[in-house]
Formats: C-alpha cells, sequence, structure tokens
C-alpha cells in the first residue's frame, strides 16, 4: 500500500493551491453576495487546464487522473466551492461523458471546446418532480426521424445560464420506463430553448443555478449520446464519476474552514491565553482533523479506484456522503471556534458553512448515497 502521491501530483496540488490563494482568495466574499459568476477565474482555469483535467490530450485536455483531479477540487474548494462546481460539472458531468460515450464527431464539435474551457457545459437531469427519483423524467424527446421534439422544463441547474452546451435527459419511450431515456446535446441558442430566472441561494452563489424550459426544441438525432434507450445509463454511470468530484469538494470545504479554526485558535485570546489552549477548543480541532482525514482517505481511494478501472460506484457513494457530512460538521465547528467573528462574512467560515449544505444535496442527497451503498453491500 502506497500513501504518497506522485511528483506530478503535487506539482498539480501546488498549481491549485498557488491559483485559489492568488486569483480565487480576492473577491470571494463580494462575489458571493452579488451572485457573480466567476468570468475571469474560469477562463484562468480553462488556460490552467482545469477544465478538462481528465481528458485525453488529443481532445484538448490535460490528460491527468482522477487523483489530480480530486487534488484540484480540494484545493480550489478550501477557498471557493462556487468555483469548483463549476470545474466539477464541466469535468465530472460533461466532458467524461462526452468523452466515455460520445462518437468521435461529437467530440470533436464539443469536447475540444469544452476541455479547454472555450466552452462550459451543463447536465441537466433534475426536474421540478424529478430529484431524487431520476427515472420518472417528465421532459420528453419525441423521436421524429431525423430529430427529437423536446419538452419540458429542468431544474436547479450548474451553470445554467453560463454554459453554451447542455447534456439533457428526457424521455423518449414512456412504456419502456427507463429504458425509454436519451440524452441529448443541446446548444444554447437553439429555437424553443429559454433560460429561467437565476436561483437566490444559500451557498455556492458565485456559480449560476437556473431552471430551463425547452419548448418544441429541434435537437438533429447526431446530438443523441449513445444507443436509443441509454440516457438512463448514461445519467448514472456519469453521476457516479460526479459524485468523487463533489465528494472532493465536500473535503476541501472541510479543510479549508478547519485551516482558518486552527489559525484562529492559535491566535485568539481568551482568558489569559490562546483558545487553542482550552480543551473544549482543542478536542474540536481533534475530531475535525481526524474527520477530515477520513473523509480524505475516502475520496482519493474513490478517485484511485477510478484510475484503475475498479468499480467506483460504491466508494465514490461512500466518498460524498461522508465527505459531505464532515464539510457540514467542520464548517459548523469552525463557526463555533471563530465565536462572533465567525458570524460575519469577513472570516469567510460562515461562507463555508453555506457551501457545505449543498454537497449533502447535489448529484444525489445523502439519502441516495444510502441507498446505493445499501443496495451495494446487501447485494454483495
Ligand atoms: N451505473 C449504471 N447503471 C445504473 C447505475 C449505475 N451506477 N445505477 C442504476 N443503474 C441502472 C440500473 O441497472 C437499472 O437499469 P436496468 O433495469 O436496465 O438494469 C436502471 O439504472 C434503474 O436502476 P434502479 O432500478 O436502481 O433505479 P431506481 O429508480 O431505484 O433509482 C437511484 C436508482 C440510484 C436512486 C437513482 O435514481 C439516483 O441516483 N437518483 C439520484 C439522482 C441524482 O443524483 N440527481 C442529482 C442531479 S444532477 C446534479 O445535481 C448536477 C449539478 O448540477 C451539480
Amino acid at each position: 500500500m502506497n500513501f504518497s502521491l506522485s511528483e506530478e501530483q503535487l506539482m498539480i496540488q501546488q498549481a491549485a493551491r498557488d491559483f485559489a490563494q492568488n486569483e480565487l482568495l480576492p473577491g470571494v466574499i463580494e462575489r458571493d453576495d452579488a451572485q457573480e459568476f466567476p468570468t475571469k477565474q474560469v477562463e484562468q482555469m480553462g488556460e490552467l487546464g482545469f477544465m478538462g483535467m481528465m481528458v485525453d490530450s488529443k481532445y484538448g485536455g490535460s490528460g491527468l487522473d482522477t487523483v489530480s483531479y480530486a487534488l484540484v477540487m480540494e484545493e480550489l474548494s478550501k477557498i471557493d466551492a462556487s468555483s469548483s462546481v463549476i470545474v466539477s460539472v464541466n469535468n465530472s458531468l460533461v466532458c467524461w461523458g462526452l468523452e466515455t460515450y460520445g462518437n468521435e464527431e461529437q467530440k470533436q464539435k464539443y469536447l475540444t471546446k469544452l476541455a479547454t474551457g472555450e466552452i462550459i457545459g451543463a447536465f441537466c437531469l433534475s426536474e421540478p418532480e424529478a430529484g431524487s427519483d431520476a427515472t420518472s423524467q417528465k421532459t420528453t424527446a419525441i423521436d421524429k426521424g431525423d430529430h427529437y421534439i423536446l419538452n419540458g422544463t429542468k431544474n436547479w441547474i450548474t451553470n445554467g445560464s453560463s454554459a453554451d452546451v447542455y447534456l439533457v435527459i428526457a424521455q423518449t419511450d414512456r412504456e419502456k420506463a427507463h429504458r425509454g431515456i436519451n440524452a441529448l446535446i443541446v446548444e444554447k441558442g437553439m429555437e424553443g430553448f429559454e433560460i429561467g430566472p437565476k436561483e437566490n441561494k444559500l451557498g455556492i452563489r458565485g456559480s449560476d443555478t437556473h431552471s430551463l424550459l425547452f419548448n418544441d426544441v429541434k435537437v438533429p438525432k447526431e446530438n443523441r449520446i449513445g444507443e436509443d434507450g441509454f440516457g438512463f445509463k448514461f445519467a448514472m454511470k456519469t453521476l457516479a464519476g460526479g459524485r468523487i468530484g463533489i465528494a472532493a469538494q465536500a473535503l476541501g470545504i472541510a479543510a479549508g474552514a478547519y485551516e482558518l479554526a486552527l489559525k484562529y485558535s492559535k491566535e485568539r485570546k481568551a482568558f489569559g491565553t490562546e483558545i487553542s489552549n482550552h480543551q473544549a477548543i482543542a478536542f474540536k480541532l481533534a475530531d475535525m482533523h481526524t474527520k477530515i482525514e477520513a473523509a480524505r482517505f475516502l475520496v482519493y481511494k474513490a478517485a484511485w479506484d477510478k484510475d484503475q478501472g475498479n468499480n467506483y460506484d460504491l466508494s465514490g457513494a461512500m466518498a460524498k456522503l461522508y465527505a459531505s457530512e464532515v464539510a457540514m460538521e467542520t464548517t459548523i465547528e469552525a463557526v463555533q471556534i471563530h465565536g462572533g467573528n465567525g458570524f460575519v462574512k469577513d472570516y469567510h467560515v460562515e461562507r463555508l458553512m453555506r457551501d457545505a449544505k449543498i454537497t449533502q444535496i447535489y448529484e444525489g442527497t445523502s439519502e441516495i448515497q444510502k441507498i446505493v451503498i445499501s443496495r451495494s453491500v446487501i447485494k454483495a
């Protein structure tokens, strides 16, 4: 067993750490406040190769492994989870899905631009009445020979207005239930495709989340990913990898809050000494550190499983479940350690606490992860 990172992985981790400190940290409070999309930073991350990290270099990607991707997600998320979710959706849900299941034409047309960050992508599965229960898709893609006619509404779509390319999951044949679902590539600007208002969110406020409306949108057949009826499996397989990215995001949020709390506790004095000398605080730090390390092992193991070609449904679900719980617990404790200062924006921990919450909800709630985990262990 080897717990060391390779030289290349350490270099990438350092590059992400430097980028987060130098480019994401300035203005992060203001962007969160104003719900401002980090346009300049996304461009920079494209230049650094962070938007298509695992994509083969022949399609413009960085050709890195999933462990490197998790390391980058962790570092970005320590500082700015709004920016990291943009990276996560583009990498795990859009680029990975297209590279793994798209045809050569689709890869040349879309992946080459998505992987460099020239354009960004969105993944559209959730609906007003189909969030966790993803097989109950109401959006329809009716087969009209050489094209589909797409109708319906998608909800809570990350990169909703900033994306150029949308992977949309829709029902073609209701009688076939989940085997009658397709995944279609929809371009911004297609007639009948409308972007709904921006959601006003608790956390990750710099990322843009919208509902999307499809009203008789004509989507050419060549924009279907995979065989007819492959859409649900496409979504499940794609989300299984996505969960590793979100687990790494949760880990980063937890680690970011812990680092701030540790530093603060060594500076802030109460009752004549630094508060880290009080056992009430020291034990909190011990718990936070232990849980973060445990979450880190789960996240890296899931990423490693994916790199080894092992099944990662179970390890990814466990990583996401645990890391997101640790993110929530740790950020709450980080606010507590900061006392009154934790409750004001300047100290960053209240934002991290708000950002942590979504990691227990998107790309499969904690309850969905428990379904995936329990089914897997019972079946085994
Ligand atoms: N890989 C491949 N196939 C899979 C799979 C996987 N990981 N999981 C399920 N499937 C297949 C099954 O094999 C089955 O196919 P067959 O019948 O052909 O064998 C089919 O999918 C249906 O499976 P189930 O019967 O298990 O379906 P279910 O209705 O019980 O639900 C579920 C399964 C795991 C709960 C699933 O509905 C699920 O994951 N729900 C959560 C959806 C989700 O994560 N939503 C997040 C939205 S995206 C988002 O948040 C993005 C963002 O912008 C940040």
